[in-house]
């Protein structure tokens, strides 16, 4: 979800919900959480720029801004000069807002899964006006974010029958029930949470798996097969590696220190070589309330995290919730879950040894000698860039020999030098600051606190970063940094370029050797984001984008397999720039680098998550969040838009169907690949 709306859009009635809609938890999140003084890297901007004498000083924030701009200016006349041959081949869509999505011209975009659609045989239609905790356990969960696909073993079409996994971030009861909202003095307000809807809430949150099948260029769910599951707040799942039985995750319920129930706030995630998923728990720190016991061990660690935080304020309702009567249990949260989709039966993990905070995703690939790199953002203003690497290698022959691998592994964190180069710091018990002078009494306690270790080693402060992705073709990397408006003139640094930053900016990264497990590196920006026409802004995209081909504020994204990148955005302003989230093909190799073109857009109200293809690139699905939100940001409908008066009905545009979060899947009229 955006962090960056700034005004409240609707009065409430108590001060458990501040806010609601999509800035449930955005506002929570507004105050940046990095309480260091970690160098912005100002003054090594400044050390770089005089050796080359451009600058001194205090002149380091407009030179850095030129820089950019004779960056952009440079790339753009090469791209003239050469024609600039796009790697992709589609009409793009036009930029606009309205009710319903749009694809490119020759493509269908098929709604396959949508909140509430039943997945097992035993599961009830879904009835809006009455729904309950029961029904929402066997249906489709809200606010449907990454999407994984892996196909099924021995399918005939590895590409047209396989698993989806996706994840359900975060609930907004203003559009799911009816009766929630009342309008009082002119204004709407919410009403305080019943039971009964966090009940359904808690059970509408976590992921899905679901079998689905393509047949005559159809994709449908297999209603009755065996591997549909939903996961919810409510599922065991084990507490793995190194914080497993540690005293700070013991609770009344569990004196092991290892059961923990259920997961949150699942934002973005990946699949596995070994064929499991990997799924972020982001924004936590939102559904806990109360306070912790005066002087507890946890104040700092909470803290750091904004634990506990008003919007879902779930204490209310269950004990565990509550920091008065449950110090531990915000420590069990925070992690990257992995789950086995092949077995129905099996317990998701929580992978401790890949650090506790504001998980976005886990994309991973495998190292030049076997191991397996997964990289990973923490989705805060000035949070950090991390990576771990196993310890061991990845067997391609033994299935099992790898569901534990991500147990045992070095995680490190991202330092960016003004010199275009890139450290990787390993975040171990007892290696430099990390000892029990600074707190630490084990790797566990290093974990558990995985940003204040980063702030010990002086990590380099990220204007959020959201997913990290790979790309095995070329082997370099691209971290989606979203926005930071937050970030001030004095603290832009070289890989940060921006104050104020509003449409965020995207970074590829160049691992020293080719070798995603080296602890060096080399960095650049590829775009810097926002409208290329309006100068102040800074946009680096290429002369050849047209103007429905930029974009803002990068979220997922994803390489397809011939090696393209996509880049799915949270967070285009509507009434600013005339333009929905979308789809955006974006152009990284040869002349045509940073000509972007918009393949697919939302409607009304939603961002794009969860960008994913089949093996052969014949279907993107795409996962449409939180659809009919917000309201006043669209001039044509002008006001708060809830259950009894939606902005949008899509996708079934029936009067009696609220709007619905769905899962798209997007192929090609008669078939083949997906924009060439
Ligand atoms: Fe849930 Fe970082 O987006
Ligand atoms: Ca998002
Ligand atoms: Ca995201």
């Amino acid at each position: 979800m955006t962090q960056d709306a700034s005004e409240p859009t609707m009065a409430d009635e108590t001060d458990h919900e501040s806010t609601f809609g999509a800035s449930l938890l955005e506002h929570e999140d507004a105050a940046p959480q990095n309480p260091t003084d970690n160098p912005t890297m100002g003054e090594l901007i400044g050390q770089r720029f005089s050796r080359r004498g451009l600058l001194k000083g205090a002149l380091a924030v407009s030179a850095i801004s030129a820089t950019v701009g004779t960056v952009a200016l440079e790339t753009a006349g090469q791209a003239r000069a050469e024609g600039a041959p796009s790697a992709f081949a589609f009409k793009e869509v036009e930029v606009g807002v309205d009710a319903d999505h749009h694809v490119a011209e020759g493509y269908d975009a098929q709604v396959l899964l949508r909140w509430g659609d039943p997945l097992t045989p035993d599961a009830p239609a879904f009835d809006p006006a009455r729904q309950s905790p029961e029904a929402q356990a066997k249906q489709f969960g809200y606010n449907n974010d990454f999407v994984g696909y892996l196909p099924m073993p021995g399918a005939a079409d590895p590409s047209a029958h396989g698993l989806l996994f996706v994840n359900h971030e975060y609930t907004n009861p203003h559009l799911m029930f009816p009766g929630v909202v009342e309008v009082k003095d002119g204004k709407p307000v919410m009403k305080n949470a019943t039971e009964e809807r966090f009940r359904i809430e808690a059970m509408a949150h976590g992921a899905t798996i679901a079998e689905i099948r393509r047949s005559e260029g159809r994709w449908a769910l297999v209603r009755d097969s065996r591997f549909n599951r939903r996961i919810t707040v409510a599922t065991e799942m084990a507490l793995s590696g190194p914080v497993a039985g540690s005293e700070r995750v013991k609770t009344q319920a569990d004196a092991s220190g290892r059961k923990v129930f259920g997961t949150l706030n699942n934002c973005s995630g990946a699949m596995t070589p070994w064929g499991t998923f990997l799924s972020g728990e982001e924004n936590f720190h939102g559904y806990f309330s109360g306070k912790l016991p005066e002087g507890h061990r946890e104040e700092a660690n909470y803290k750091r995290l904004a634990i506990p935080s008003a919007p879902y304020g779930w204490g209310r309702f269950e004990e565990r919730f509550d920091l008065a009567k449950e110090p531990n249990e915000a420590n069990r949260f925070g992690w990257v879950i992995e789950v086995d989709p092949f077995d129905p039966h099996s317990v998701p993990k929580k992978r401790t040894a890949l650090g506790r905070f504001k998980h976005e995703g886990a994309d991973n690939i495998v190292t030049r000698d076997g191991r397996v790199a997964v990289y990973l953002g923490d989705d805060e203003r000035f949070d950090y860039v991390y990576k771990f690497v196993t310890e061991r290698r990845f067997d391609p022959k033994d299935r099992a020999a790898n569901l534990d691998l991500l147990d045992s592994g070095t995680l490190h964190v991202a330092k960016f030098s003004a010199d275009g180069t890139l450290a990787w710091l390993p975040l171990v018990f007892g290696q430099g600051p990390l000892t029990p002078a600074n707190g630490f009494t084990s790797q566990a306690d290093v974990l558990i606190e995985t940003r204040r270790a980063g702030d010990l080693l002086g990590a380099t402060k990220m204007d959020r970063p959201e997913d990290i992705t790979p790309n095995p073709v070329t082997g370099r990397v691209y971290v989606m940094l979203t926005n930071n408006t937050s970030r001030k003139p004095e603290q832009v640094d070289a890989v940060n370029p921006r104050a104020k930053n509003a449409f965020g900016h995207i970074i590829e990264i160049s691992e020293d050797g080719g070798d995603h497990a080296s602890t060096s590196g080399r960095w650049e920006i590829l775009l810097t984001c926002g409208d290329p026409s309006v100068a102040t802004v800074g946009a680096s995209f290429s002369t050849d984008t047209s103007r429905n081909g930029w974009f803002g504020m990068p979220d997922n994204a994803v390489v397809d397999t011939a090696g393209r990148l996509w880049v799915a955005t949270d967070g285009n302003n509507v009434k600013e720039t005339g333009r929905t989230d979308g789809l955006w093909a974006v152009d990284t190799e040869g002349a045509a680098r940073r000509t972007s073109k918009l393949f697919y857009r939302v409607p009304h109200g939603a961002e794009l998550c969860g960008p994913c293809f089949t093996p052969d690139d014949t279907t993107a699905f795409v996962a449409v969040q939180h659809p009919g939100d917000d309201g006043p940001d669209w001039p044509e409908f002008g006001r708060r838009s809830y259950y009894e008066d939606l902005s949008t009905r899509w996708p079934d545009f029936k009067p009696d169907m609220p709007v619905r979060p769905s899962v798209v899947a997007i192929t090609r009229k008669g078939g083949g690949k997906i924009g060439v």
